[in-house]
């Protein structure tokens, strides 16, 4: 890392709150002005921001020590391979999971739950179940919806409320002497609820169901420990945590990993191969098949290392005191309905202003500096369940501050004058 930019990196540690005026600088994207307006960037849900930490961990990477892993002799391939290994140590220790055969590197939190649904399908019987709910994200949808047309298993929904919050008072007739697995969003992309996971994860193992924890929207706002959680699977992104994109995890707990088939085949998951049989790799390797995103695991180390030394009860108290600031101040907002008002929330605002299509006003908000997200947020069966087309949604990260509410608020404002 040049001098300059180590300069740049926040050192809190010593800090009660956090200073995000301090973290801004660390993130060079922010530093830009967008079609003549500070940037407010209130749209990290989809996406997350880069630290010039992670951007130059990547690019010392590249720069010094790229070989392939696992597979060479000489200095470079060590060196990768070490960079790679450290990454899924540090991913280990931010997770508290037991022990490096538990993380398995994915392309992102999708790829984690279809390397569930396939492996696991694997072993499900036509007439088995699993349980998910409304509020998930298609990514835990669509994969469990293949494999009912390829299985025959069944899918049996948890719904929401008029809040957006998982009703659970049905739960036990759900559970039935064929449920195989329960599925749910840690956090929901599309309205922030934050689900009961303990109660829902404590409710499947008294009946030795295993447990999937999407944690795609859970992981950049709050400390994650999978140990406490007690689930069997928990999936996660890089790039929803300042880490690069094409970068995830699948923690697997080992004893439920150990019995699963291998999904994708080909070099670095096998031990030998001949044409009289094939023997597989050890944990976690037998799962990842193929050269590795090499250079995203050493980013999404470093961004480990950024949010770890800042601290995630700090950046998760952050983040809830700028979710109250948002939530009064748009709320005030005259003809302006949130959707999505859950008891327990983090960092998303989804709203619908008027009859303001939200794609028209994302572009309005767009000119002035605003980035959100508009749409259905790959969340269909949600926005089904509200009778609606879509929302728009700001979504918080570390690095935002009053600033980027109050120019959203603006920005608003200035959308529904357009609209009289
Ligand atoms: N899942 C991402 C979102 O919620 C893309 O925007």
């Amino acid at each position: 890392m040049s001098a300059n930019k180590a300069s740049l990196q926040t050192t809190v540690s010593d800090a009660v709150e956090l200073d995000v005026a301090r973290i801004r600088q660390d993130f060079p994207i922010l530093q830009q002005e967008l079609n003549g307006h500070r940037l407010a960037y209130l749209d990290s849900a989809a996406s997350a921001q880069r630290p010039a930490a992670v951007i130059d961990a990547i690019s010392q990477y590249y720069e010094h020590d790229h070989a392939n892993v696992h597979r060479g002799v000489h200095t470079l391939s060590h060196r990768a391979t070490d960079a790679y290994e450290g990454a899924r140590e540090k991913v280990r220790e931010f997770i508290n999971a037991e022990s490096i055969r538990e993380i398995v590197f994915t392309r992102g939190t999708t790829e984690a739950i279809n390397l569930v649904a396939n492996a696991l399908g694997e072993q499900l019987q036509a007439g088995d179940e699993v349980i998910l709910t409304q509020l998930e994200h298609h990514s835990n949808i669509v994969p469990w919806q293949m494999l009912a047309e390829r299985r025959g298993i069944e899918l049996k929904v948890i719904p929401i409320n008029s809040a957006g919050e998982l009703v659970l008072d049905g739960l036990d007739d759900l559970f039935s002497d064929r449920t195989r697995l329960l599925t749910v969003s840690h956090v929901s992309n599309a309205l922030g609820t934050i689900n009961p996971v303990g109660e829902l994860v404590a409710a499947a193992r008294k009946r030795g169901v295993l447990t999937l924890l999407d944690g795609a929207q859970a992981i950049p706002h709050t400390a994650i420990d999978v140990r406490q959680l007690d689930c069997d699977f928990y999936a996660f992104s890089g790039h929803k945590m300042c880490g690069p994109t094409g970068i995830g995890v699948l923690y697997a707990r080992e004893a439920v990993l150990a019995e699963l088939p291998p999904w994708q085949g080909g070099g670095d998951m096998i031990l030998t191969v001949s044409f009289s049989g094939t023997t597989y790799n050890e944990l976690p390797y037998r799962f990842e098949a193929g050269t590795p995103n090499i250079a995203g695991a050493v980013g999404l180390g470093a961004a480990v290392d950024y949010l770890s030394a800042i601290g995630m009860a700090r950046i998760a108290a952050h983040e809830h005191q700028l979710l109250e600031y948002a939530t009064d101040r748009i709320t005030g907002i005259s003809g302006l309905q949130l959707v999505g008002t859950a008891t327990h929330k983090t960092s998303v605002l989804s709203f619908n202003v008027d009859d303001i299509h939200p794609h028209d006003l994302g572009t309005i908000l767009d000119h002035q500096g605003v980035a959100i997200r508009t749409g259905h947020h790959c969340a269909m069966p949600v926005m089904e369940h509200f009778g609606i087309a879509g929302t728009a949604r700001a979504s918080l990260a570390l690095y935002n501050d009053r600033d980027d509410i109050d120019q959203l608020i603006d920005a608003i404002h200035r959308a529904v004058e357009m609209f009289r």
